[in-house]
C-alpha cells in the first residue's frame, strides 16, 4: 500500500513550487523507503524549477537529504530498517564499462528506484536527481542509501548528499589539490565554500575566494579563504596573479557554471594547472577560448560530477572528520525551514542571503 505524504512539487517552468500530496509506493526489489529528516535547498533544485535541467515536469524537488530507512524491498541486504543514511544520487552499478575499468566514480548506469512516486491523481513525478526528498518519505534505490555515523546531525549530514560533497570533491578528488598548492574558487555558495573547505583540508596554503557579493566573501573566509576578490569591482585574474607571484593558481575551480566565469578560471591558473568545472551550465551556453592558450598553458580542464565522489568512501569520512572537529559541516546550515518555505528559500538563495536553507521534517 502506498504511503501518502506531503512533498514539494515544481509543476511547470518558472512556476512557484507547491506542496502537494505525494504517493510513495512500498519498496520493490532493490528499493528502500526513507523517512526524510532533513533536506538542503541546492541551486540545482532551482535549475530544475526553471527548466534548466530538462522538461520532465512535474518534478518532486529536493536531493540533499538524510533520514532513516523505514522499509526495504526484496533482496536488499546493504541497508536495514532503522539505519541512518545520507541519500546519494550516483548509486554505482558495478557492471558498466566505467565500473569494470575500476572507475566507479564515472559509472554510466547509476541506479534509481524503478517504481514512480505520483501525485494523488496518478501523475508520475520526476524526482530531482532521482531522489525527491522535499517530502516526508521518499523512494530510492537501496544503493542510494549511504550509512554514516548516526550521531551526525541530520541537517548537516544531508548536505553531504550533494553540495558539500560536490565542492569538497571538486577540490580533493577532481582537482587533486595537494599540500602547499594554491587554489582559486569562483562562486562562494554552498558548493564553492565546500571547495574552499576541501582545499584547506588538503593543505592548500593560498586559497582565493572570488564572488560578486561581499557577504559571500566574508563567509568564504570562515571556511578557509586566505584572500578574497569581489569580481564586480576587481579583475579576478589580475588579483589572483598578484597573490601568486605573478603566475596564477595551481587549481582554479568554477563553482558558478557560466562561460565568463569559466574563462576567468581558465586564465587565472598557472602553467600546467588544473581547471575544474563543478557549476552546472544551462544547455544554451557556449564557450570560446583561444586554442593556442589551451595548448600553451598545458595542464587539464576537468568537469566534476558530484565531486567524483564514491559515497561509500567519502560520506562516512566527512561525517567522521566533522565529529572530530576537523570539517565545519554545521557552518553550511544558515537556517532550518519547513516544507512550505522552499519557494521563499529560493528567493533568499537568489538574493544571496543564505548559504544553505535546510528543510527539517
Ligand atoms: N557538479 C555537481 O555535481 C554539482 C552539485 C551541486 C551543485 N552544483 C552546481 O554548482 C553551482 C553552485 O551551487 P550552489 O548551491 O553553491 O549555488 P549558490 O547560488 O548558493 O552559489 C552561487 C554563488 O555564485 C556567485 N556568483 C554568481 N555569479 C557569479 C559570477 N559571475 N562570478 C563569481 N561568483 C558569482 C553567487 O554570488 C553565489 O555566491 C550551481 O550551478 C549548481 O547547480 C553542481
Ligand atoms: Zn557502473
Ligand atoms: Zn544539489
Amino acid at each position: 500500500m502506498a504511503y501518502e505524504v506531503r512533498g514539494v512539487v515544481a509543476r511547470g517552468k518558472g512556476a512557484p513550487v507547491t506542496v502537494e500530496t505525494v504517493l510513495v509506493p512500498d519498496p520493490g526489489p532493490g528499493e528502500a523507503v526513507v523517512d526524510v529528516q532533513a533536506c538542503g535547498v541546492c541551486h540545482t533544485d532551482l535549475h530544475y524549477r526553471e527548466g534548466g535541467i530538462n522538461d520532465e515536469f512535474p518534478f518532486l524537488l529536493g536531493h540533499e537529504a538524510a533520514g532513516t530507512v523505514s522499509a526495504v524491498g526484496e533482496g536488499v541486504t546493504d541497508v536495514a530498517v532503522g539505519d541512518f543514511v545520507v541519500l546519494n544520487w550516483r548509486a554505482v552499478c558495478g557492471q558498466c564499462r566505467a565500473c569494470r575499468k575500476g572507475q566507479p566514480q564515472y559509472c554510466f548506469a547509476t541506479h534509481n528506484a524503478a517504481q514512480k512516486m505520483t501525485l494523488a491523481d496518478g501523475t508520475e513525478l520526476s524526482p530531482a536527481l532521482g531522489i525527491g526528498a522535499f517530502a516526508e518519505k521518499t523512494l530510492v534505490h537501496s544503493g542510494q542509501c549511504t550509512k554514516v555515523d548516526p550521531q551526525t546531525p541530520a541537517t548537516a549530514a544531508g548536505l553531504l548528499g550533494c553540495g558539500v560533497m560536490a565542492g569538497v570533491g571538486a577540490a580533493i578528488n577532481t582537482g587533486g589539490v595537494q599540500r602547499g598548492e594554491s587554489v582559486a574558487v569562483f562562486g562562494c555558495g554552498g558548493v564553492g565554500d565546500a571547495a574552499i573547505a576541501g582545499a584547506r583540508l588538503a593543505g592548500a596554503t593560498t586559497i582565493v575566494a572570488v564572488d560578486v557579493d561581499d557577504r559571500k566573501l566574508a563567509w568564504a573566509r570562515q571556511f578557509g579563504a586566505t584572500h578574497t576578490v569581489n569580481s564586480r569591482e576587481t579583475d579576478p585574474v589580475e588579483a589572483i596573479r598578484g597573490f601568486t607571484g605573478g603566475f596564477g593558481v595551481d587549481v582554479a575551480i568554477d563553482a558558478v557554471g557560466r562561460p565568463e566565469v569559466f574563462t576567468q578560471a581558465f586564465h587565472a591558473r598557472d602553467l600546467a594547472g588544473r581547471v575544474v568545472l563543478v557549476g552546472v551550465p544551462t544547455p544554451e551556453m557556449q564557450l570560446t577560448l583561444p586554442m593556442i592558450e589551451l595548448f600553451g598553458r598545458g595542464g587539464a580542464l576537468k568537469s566534476s560530477w558530484y565531486g567524483d565522489c564514491l559515497p561509500s568512501r567519502d560520506f562516512p569520512m566527512l561525517a567522521d572528520l566533522h565529529r572530530q572537529g576537523r570539517f565545519p559541516l554545521d557552518d553550511f546550515v544558515t537556517e532550518t525551514i519547513g516544507l512550505d518555505d522552499v519557494e521563499t528559500a529560493f528567493e533568499k538563495m537568489h538574493r544571496g542571503d543564505v548559504l544553505r536553507s535546510v528543510v527539517v521534517l
